[in-house]
């Protein structure tokens, strides 16, 4: 089975989590579009949900497969956020933000009653590092902010990690939030909480692709079928 029909059966999992009448967090990428996808189909069979989606693409895509959104601000509650990753490792921490949506999906999960995530089995890793980790910056003074990353990196044993301008195809990235993305390439995180805590108290620094903490499930699908980490 390919990558891509692993990311379908694992949203599928995801799907039958889904009650009528929630309000769902619904995440960003090519494993989020697939549980999207699928929800519009119980969507059009009859199932009352209500989604507030972590990026424009996503929005856009949840509107085509006629999912109702709402604004984050109309509710305080989010029964379930789901959305994929680029690496999760065995204690349920992840690297998210290759899509650049890492704020907005970090927001959800993190206010989300359930956060669970899909992916294929290849998103599996002992330790979390060799996907470059994405930093969300101000664009404000954003070459001091960076210079400042680096040299917190290197006093947490990262000395000279290549830390790189996420660019666009017509110039530099930029979130939907209006903030620069930068892709940190660390090899290897052996403490990714105290990572996250240290990069945050710069002042500067939106949000780090570290999930650390909020995750409740991981659905994996591969070769040998489906496999569930819950915390
Ligand atoms: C979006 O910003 C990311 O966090 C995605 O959730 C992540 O990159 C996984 O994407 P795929 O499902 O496309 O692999």
């Amino acid at each position: 089975m390919s990558a891509d029909e692993n990311k379908r059966r694992a949203a599928a999992e995801a799907v039958k989590l889904v009650d009528p009448e929630m309000t769902l967090g619904l995440g960003t990428g090519s494993t989020a579009a697939h549980f999207i996808d699928l929800l519009g189909e119980r969507v059009r069979d009859g199932l009352y949900v209500r989604g507030i989606p972590t990026s424009r693409e996503t929005a856009q895509r949840a509107l085509k497969a006629g999912i109702p959104l709402i604004e984050p601000d109309e509710t305080t509650i989010i029964d379930l956020a789901v959305d994929g990753t680029d690496e999760a490792d065995g204690h349920l921490n992840l690297i998210k933000g290759g899509g650049g949506a890492l704020l907005r999906e970090k927001i959800i999960a993190s206010s989300a009653k359930r956060f669970v995530v899909i992916a294929d089995e290849s998103k599996r890793v002992d330790t979390l590092g060799a996907f470059p980790l994405p930093v969300e910056i101000d664009t404000f003074s954003w070459a001091l902010s960076v210079q400042r990353l680096r040299s917190a990196l290197a006093d947490l044993g990262y000395p000279n990690a290549p830390v790189t301008l996420r660019p666009s195809d017509d110039g530099v990235f930029m979130s939907d939030g209006g903030h620069f993305i930068v892709d940190c390439q660390l090899g290897r995180i052996a403490n990714a909480a105290a990572l996250d805590t240290a990069l945050q108290a710069i002042p500067g620094i939106v949000e780090t692709g570290l999930f650390v903490g909020v995750v409740e499930r991981i659905i994996f699908a591969g070769a040998s079928g489906i496999d569930t980490i819950t915390r």
